[in-house]
């Protein structure tokens, strides 16, 4: 089995490729890292470079990697020393917008152009994006963080659209967006303060919910949004 973890450096990606390593003995893992090359190291573990918002990276990773039976995206941009999420439209700022969509939405089209011809069409194989709840246009009650939600909305519809057009393509395909919960990482470091107590997890925690998922998961689920619970979230 062969595996590809993007943004295996982030702070869930990590303890996924953590986790795949533990429960999956039979699997070659293949992980990217932007800027830090992570210290983890394995003999069934091979790192490499990847800037997933850049299209020539992403051809030139999937030239050298063989046939995948699953990709699953971890990279994800909400804030930065300059910018927090907007509270108001008031505060919309066309660059910030644009670092949100080539984080949140950008990487998982350029991972599907490229790596459609090596996601195995005989056996049930999987493509997997963390989105967030936050995405979901049916969701949305309370407004605020403009970019990320639409980013992560945009992200949502490029999957449906990717897992319809693999129903005939890929039909052992399974296409599905994950939002992994608040999750003790950089990510939401600075907003965890009202994170009510027992819903702030830990990376190793979400980790272990996406493969518990993916475990009960067939091309059959294509075209879904999932929560780290195993239920479903409306688009
Ligand atoms: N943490 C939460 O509470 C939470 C909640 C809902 C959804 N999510 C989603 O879960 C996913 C993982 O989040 P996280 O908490 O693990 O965030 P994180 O610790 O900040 O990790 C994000 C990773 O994305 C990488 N990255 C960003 N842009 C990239 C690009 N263009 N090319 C390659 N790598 C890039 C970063 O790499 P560098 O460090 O090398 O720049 C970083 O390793 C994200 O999609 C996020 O939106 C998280």
């Amino acid at each position: 089995m062969n595996i590809l973890i993007i943004g295996g450096s982030g702070g869930i990606g990590s303890a996924v490729v953590e986790r795949l390593l533990e429960e999956k003995p039979g699997a070659t893992l293949y992980a990217t890292y932007r800027s830090k090359r992570p210290a983890l190291q394995h003999d069934r573990l091979r790192w490499f470079q990847l800037d997933a918002s850049d299209e020539r990276s992403v051809a030139q990773l999937a030239a050298v990697l063989p046939a995948l039976d699953m990709l699953i995206n971890a990279i994800g941009f909400l804030h930065s020393p300059e910018h927090k999420p907007e509270k108001s439209i008031t505060e919309f700022d066309p660059d910030f917008f644009q670092q949100n969509i080539q984080a949140n939405t950008l990487p998982s089209l350029l991972l599907a152009k490229h790596f459609s011809r090596h996601l195995k069409a005989k056996s049930t194989s999987y493509f997997v994006s963390f989105s967030a709840r936050i995405g979901s246009i049916e969701d949305n009650r309370i407004g605020g963080w403009v970019s990320y939600r639409a980013s992560k909305a945009a992200l949502n519809m490029a999957l449906k659209t990717i897992s319809i057009e693999w129903q005939r393509k890929l039909p052992n395909c399974c296409v599905v967006a994950f939002h992994p919960g608040t999750t003790d990482t950089g990510l939401s470091k600075p907003f965890q303060r009202n994170v009510p107590q027992g819903q702030l997890f830990t990376a190793d925690y979400v980790a272990q919910c996406l493969l518990s998922l993916l475990s009960r998961l067939s091309a059959q689920d294509s075209g879904r949004l999932f929560s780290y619970s195993g239920e479903e979230i409306d688009w």
